[in-house]
């Protein structure tokens, strides 16, 4: 049950993962003149970074109630960790506001949001290889 339940968590995040990624990619490479596929885009980052941070907090969940404690996460497995909350933090808040008030946005500022989202992603999923092996 508990593998199984882990499992589920891990589905979660690993397409929100492709979601966060793939989007900004796609978005900067193809759809910078599709004013429809760009709102389509930043809802699916939008989504992508809510998954990320409620199937990380699902993570903690099922270790506490499985197992009765969280996982001791210490030295560079914190750092990744706390990079890959940070990330999440600044994704969900970011992606939000651009939902609501990107259309506003200048073309440049624009542009800019989908490059920072890029970098936000390479270095939640580079913690993501670190937490893997260093936990
Ligand atoms: C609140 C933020 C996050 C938390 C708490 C979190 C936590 C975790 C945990 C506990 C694991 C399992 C580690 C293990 O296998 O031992 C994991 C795996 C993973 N996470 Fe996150 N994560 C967060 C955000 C992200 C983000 C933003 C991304 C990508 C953009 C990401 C990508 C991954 C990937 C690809 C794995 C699988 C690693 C592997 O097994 O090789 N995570 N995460």
């Amino acid at each position: 049950m508990e593998n199984f339940i882990y499992t589920l968590v891990q589905l979660v995040h690993n397409f929100g993962a492709v979601a966060v990624a793939g989007s900004p990619v796609v978005a900067l490479w193809f759809g910078r003149e599709n004013k429809i596929a760009l709102h389509k885009l930043t809802w699916l980052m939008a989504l992508g970074w809510v998954a990320q941070g409620a199937s990380g907090i699902g993570f903690a969940v099922t270790s506490y109630t499985m197992k009765g404690a969280l996982p001791e996460v210490e030295g560079v497995a914190l750092t990744a960790l706390a990079l890959k909350v940070g990330c999440t933090l600044i994704g969900v808040v970011l992606a939000g506001f651009y939902l609501m008030t990107g259309s506003r946005w200048s073309a440049v500022n624009q542009l800019r949001m989908w490059k920072l989202m890029v970098i936000m992603t390479l270095t939640a999923l580079t913690a993501a290889a670190v937490l893997r092996w260093y936990l």
